[in-house]
């Protein structure tokens, strides 16, 4: 009997030193698990003399009630500590800076072309592309640059057999006035390629050609375009232009276009009017038809925009550089 009653101190001792619910279920099989010692007494029961069974199995119940009780408020206390470890080790800190999503930006090149393609579309000029790799005929021939025209040699061209990487955007003159009658009024930007490379000249590199081919398209025209270009680019309505006599066989007369900059000229492209043989080429009547073209160099306008003064970390994809121009 005494020693049933000392039974429920047993219990709340082992039940306190339990730390986890599984140390605890261990305890608890001890004294009433299967085979632990209140079912072991339940079981002697059946011994007792009939008047002493009621008594007896009555104080069994009692004890088992109060262990499963004291066995129950430790599993709470148990559980809350568990959650309040939780809750200490899960802390959020709503002042940290959240998780960035990591965010591309376009390429400088990419920034000029789709700020020339703006400026151009806003007076009247549309998009026209060809292709990079080219056939003899349209990249020289159809330019009036022949088979042994010492122009050739000015070009250091990269050979497919016997196709070319564009060396220049002025094929696509040639292609798009095949395939539309004036009034013409294109810009074409692109890549072109050619053997060449310093601080100044990637073998890959970027110009943009314009074209206007209308009846009465004049030099004076070509002046007023290309110099209100340059001041909406560069955003100086004081920057000035100068054409200084120059040679190209696909136009004629042909000049080199120099635009002010920082109290000199530099030069940023070249230009003229387009040579009666090119319109002939493509099939437009040079008696009726006239008009100007121009090529200018994008990597050069976006490096004097930025101020950059090597045209190499355009194309090594060195991030430190790239992200200087993101938006
Ligand atoms: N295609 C020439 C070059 O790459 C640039 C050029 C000069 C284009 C005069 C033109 C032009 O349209 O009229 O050197």
């Amino acid at each position: 009997m005494d020693q049933l009653k000392d039974l429920a101190d047993q219990a709340q001792k082992a039940f306190a030193k339990c730390q986890t619910v599984a140390e605890l279920d261990h305890a608890k099989a001890q004294f009433i698990g299967k085979s632990g010692v209140i079912t072991d007494a339940m079981k002697q029961l059946s011994q007792l003399p009939n008047n002493e069974k009621p008594k007896m199995g009555a104080l069994i119940n009692e004890i088992k009630q109060n262990i499963e009780s004291l066995l129950n408020s430790r599993k709470d206390q148990i559980n809350l500590e568990v959650m309040e470890e939780q809750l200490k080790s899960d802390k959020i800190d709503v002042t940290l800076p959240g998780l960035k999503q990591a965010q591309g930006s376009l390429h400088p090149i990419s920034l000029t072309l789709n700020r020339i393609e703006k400026i151009f579309a806003s007076v009247g000029f549309g998009v026209a592309q060809g292709p990079e790799i080219e056939d003899d005929y349209h990249n020289f021939t159809a330019l009036n640059i022949p088979e042994s025209h010492p122009a050739r040699a000015m070009h250091d061209t990269f050979y497919i057999g016997e196709l070319v990487l564009r060396t220049h955007t002025s094929p696509v003159q040639v292609r798009y006035m095949k395939e539309h009658q004036p009034p013409i009024k294109i810009i074409s930007p692109g890549r072109v390629y050619r053997v060449d490379s310093d601080a100044t000249h990637s073998p890959m590199f970027h110009q943009v050609e314009g074209l206007w081919v209308d009846d009465k398209v004049s030099f004076a025209n070509l002046k007023g375009v290309v110099q209100n270009f340059l001041q909406r680019f560069f955003e100086d309505d004081a920057l000035t232009i100068r054409f200084r006599p120059s040679f190209f066989p696909f136009t004629e007369p042909s000049a080199e276009i120099d635009m002010s900059w920082n109290g000199g000229w530099l030069e940023i492209g070249g230009c003229g009017m387009v040579h009666p043989e090119v319109l002939s080429q493509a099939s437009i009547d040079p008696d009726k038809f006239q008009g100007f073209a121009f090529g200018l160099g994008v990597e050069r306008l976006t490096m004097l925009k930025f101020g950059i003064n090597d045209l190499r970390p355009f194309f090594m994809n060195d991030l430190r550089f790239l992200r200087q121009f993101a938006r």
